[in-house]
């Protein structure tokens, strides 16, 4: 893929049927490079002085979006020879140029919040869109503590896209304790306290991933973080300057849940999956699955530039059902749709809480997950912010729903893993929100499935 598509909102709808598994899943794999990191490469990069090469970047729809941003804001991004090789020519201490268009992020939150931080202390007025998910978003947990910076916003009602950014280099560094835990929202604040003049502190409840943290330090910017009394607390001083740097994007995790969740579903699967980032503040769902009883081994663990990676080893599994605790969800806050149908597989009642953040994500998360649950024949409910999920104690799930996904790629691939460990199979209605961040999905699990049993995983 050499140019992000022309307008990242437009997209054709994909049906899809989603067949009971064709042969156990056998063999070794890479998954995508990780979207967090890849959004954050790719601004830092622009925000750096001189050029940033990156390998492994996720050439998924998300990523374009903030690509085709950076663009229009000056920096100069181009492909190198090969997949997920980049290269970014920052604008450095110029700063970013007033885009002469309307910024359109698709569908991604992540490129929206971070973007709103990148442009806040800035002299330049910017308009922000995205699809018609992001356009559902709530973007006042960036627009209120940015706004006490001084910057400027006006939004829709509800405080929802298109918004309007008027930035400002007078920006007051604040110290802000997030009311909900959220990378995005720390990570906005810190980019936008790297123009401003003085320390900008953020407190985070519990900690979210620490990839903004990582990344700014391997950019030369000195970062610290204490865990104290009120919380993780994360300062950094501004102006600062970042110098280019070379990025190894590691496997993305959230991506590889999938494939893995599939092999512990269907029998006779055994899959390695390679390169996966294992950043402990990604890792929620490893630990879960394990006191679920799953088979799960992690092998070459690594460091790759700051950041923990290795390889996933998973063989099929009988599972048990688990009480995973609400503290749990800022680590794998992106893996309950595909946490939910394990559970749906496993012997006992599961409860998930504290799961009120998934309302807000690319769909309604957990309206969505409880929807695709019932719809294939497995009983579930919601208590409160709590998803109760009856398994089935190892048999293949009914199957033969019709899958609303809701623009929302996690969904959708919850909704294939389900097919592949199904009775009947199911329908999804829409699969082209996948490419937002794991391109090749459908042929990965193909793959998977064409290694001969007994051949080599
Ligand atoms: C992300 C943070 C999380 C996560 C999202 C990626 C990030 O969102 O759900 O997919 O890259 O910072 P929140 O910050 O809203 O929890």
């Amino acid at each position: 893929m050499s140019e992000p598509a022309p307008t990242p909102s437009a997209r054709t709808p994909i049906a899809h049927q989603a067949s009971p598994a064709a042969a156990p899943l056998r063999g070794a794999v890479r998954v995508p490079g990780d979207k967090s990191i890849s959004h954050r490469a790719i601004m830092m990069g622009a925000l750096a002085e001189g050029t940033t090469t990156i390998e492994g970047l996720l050439e998924g729809a998300d990523v374009m979006a903030t690509i085709r941003a950076m663009r229009q804001l000056g920096a100069t991004v181009t492909q190198g020879d090969g997949p997920g090789m980049w290269r970014v020519v920052g604008w450095g201490r110029q700063g970013p140029q007033e885009p002469a268009d309307v910024l359109d992020m698709g569908n991604a939150g992540t490129g929206a919040r971070l973007l709103a931080g990148l442009l806040a202390p800035w002299p330049l007025t910017a308009f922000l869109t995205g699809d018609g998910s992001l356009r559902k978003r709530p973007m006042k947990r960036v627009t209120a503590p940015l706004g006490r910076m001084g910057v400027g916003f006006a939004t829709r009602a509800g405080d929802r896209l298109p918004m309007a950014i008027q930035g400002t280099v007078k920006g007051r560094p604040i110290t802000y304790r997030l009311p909900v835990a959220s990378a995005q929202v720390k990570s906005a604040l810190m980019l936008a306290g790297l123009n401003c003049q003085g320390e900008t502190v953020v407190i985070e409840p519990s900690p979210t991933r620490d990839h903004t943290e990582n990344m700014l330090r391997h950019f030369g910017v000195p970062v610290s973080v204490e865990d104290t009394e009120r919380g993780r607390t994360i300062r950094l001083t501004g102006p600062a300057t970042l110098r280019a740097v070379h990025i190894n994007v590691p496997g993305d995790p959230s991506s590889a849940a999938f494939p893995l969740v599939a092999a512990l579903l269907v029998p006779g699967s055994d899959v390695r999956i390679e390169n996966v980032g294992l950043n402990p503040l990604r890792t929620g769902l490893l630990t879960t699955l394990r006191e679920m009883g799953a088979d799960l081994q992690l092998e070459d663990v690594r460091d790759g530039a700051g950041e923990a990676m290795g390889t996933l080893h998973a063989r099929h599994s009988a599972l048990k059902a688990v009480d995973v605790p609400a503290e749990r969800a800022p680590s794998m806050i992106d893996e309950y749709p595909i946490l939910a149908m394990a559970c749906a597989m496993a012997a006992g009642t599961s409860r998930l809480r504290g799961l009120e953040e998934l309302r807000v994500k690319e769909s309604d998360r957990l309206a969505a997950t409880l929807a695709l649950l019932q719809g294939n024949g497995v009983k579930a409910w919601v208590e409160g912010d709590d998803l109760f999920i009856e398994g089935s104690g190892g048999d293949p799930v009914p199957g033969g729903g019709v899958v609303a996904t809701h623009m929302d790629h996690r969904l959708a691939m919850s909704a294939v893993v389900m097919g592949l460990a199904s009775q009947k199979g199911l329908e999804v209605d829409d699969l082209s929100f996948v490419d937002t961040s794991f391109p090749g999905f459908l042929q990965l699990l193909g793959q998977l499935q064409q290694t001969p049993v007994g051949g080599k995983p």
